[in-house]
Order: C-alpha cells, then sequence, then structure tokens
C-alpha cells in the first residue's frame, strides 16, 4: 500500500508540475492560452488527488476538510481550463485566476497539517 501511495504521490507532483509550469510558461511567453500541459495537470490533480485520499497509510490519514478543500480548488480549477470560453485566447484575469487557485491549492497540500 505505501508503494501505491507514493507512484500516486509522484504522479501528483508531476501533474502539478505540468499545470503549474504549462501556465506560467504561457504567461511569460505573452500569449495567454491553455495549453495541452495546463489540460492534462488539470485531469492527473482530480485523478490522482482522489487515489490519494484512500486511506493507504497506517492512521495518520490527512483532515477530511483539507480534502474536500482540495477537491473543491481543483475542480474549479478543471472547469476554468476546460470550459474557458476560448482555449487559444484568455482573459487576463481568468488566467491568473487558474496560477492562483494552482498556488493556493498546493499551499492548502502544504500548510495545512
Ligand atoms: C491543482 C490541484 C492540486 C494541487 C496543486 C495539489 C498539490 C499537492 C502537493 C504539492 C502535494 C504534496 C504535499 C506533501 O506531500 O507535503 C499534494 C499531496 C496530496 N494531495 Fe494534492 N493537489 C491538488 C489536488 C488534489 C486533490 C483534488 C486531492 C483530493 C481530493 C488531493 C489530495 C492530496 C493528498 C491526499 C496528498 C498527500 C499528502 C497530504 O495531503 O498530506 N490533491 N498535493
Amino acid at each position: 500500500m505505501e508503494a501505491l501511495r507514493l507512484v500516486l504521490l509522484y504522479v501528483h507532483l508531476i501533474g502539478f508540475a505540468l499545470l503549474l509550469g504549462g501556465a506560467v510558461a504561457q504567461y511569460v511567453s505573452g500569449r495567454l492560452r491553455i495549453n495541452a500541459a495546463m489540460l492534462w495537470g488539470s485531469v492527473i490533480q482530480l485523478l490522482t488527488g482522489l487515489g490519494l485520499s484512500a486511506p493507504l497509510r497506517d492512521g495518520d490519514e490527512p483532515a477530511p476538510a483539507k480534502l474536500v478543500t482540495k477537491l473543491v480548488l481543483a475542480l474549479l480549477i478543471f472547469v476554468m481550463v476546460f470550459f474557458s470560453r476560448k482555449r487559444a485566447q484568455v482573459a487576463r484575469g481568468h488566467f491568473l485566476a487558474i496560477i492562483g487557485l494552482t498556488l493556493v491549492t498546493a499551499a492548502v497540500a502544504v500548510f495545512w497539517r
């Protein structure tokens, strides 16, 4: 079970890298569009996050309130990435909100103990 949890955590961190890295790279390039890395990253975060929420540890599970908070934030990011009106040209506020929500979700992951 511990091996499965570590594999899920590893893929979860790769998903985080794709989502945040894809968005920041796109932002600094000056063309505000939703790229494939962001699409994949948001899906990977939801799937691996749900997997990680299974009781895979012997005790010491994360608080349910933390998981629900992350789920709500990740669903918001998923909707904003997949159902943005035009993926090829996104409003600056919408794009910055995706980056901001991703940073907030990572902060919840790290600081909520
Ligand atoms: C964009 C969305 C997400 C981001 C940026 C994110 C970020 C992270 C990061 C950086 C870690 C590593 C923290 C550590 O091990 O100290 C982590 C772990 C974890 N994440 Fe996520 N996550 C996201 C979505 C989700 C979702 C939707 C769930 C489940 C509902 C989830 C559940 C977990 C769990 C169970 C862990 C294991 C460690 C712990 O919470 O203490 N994550 N996440």
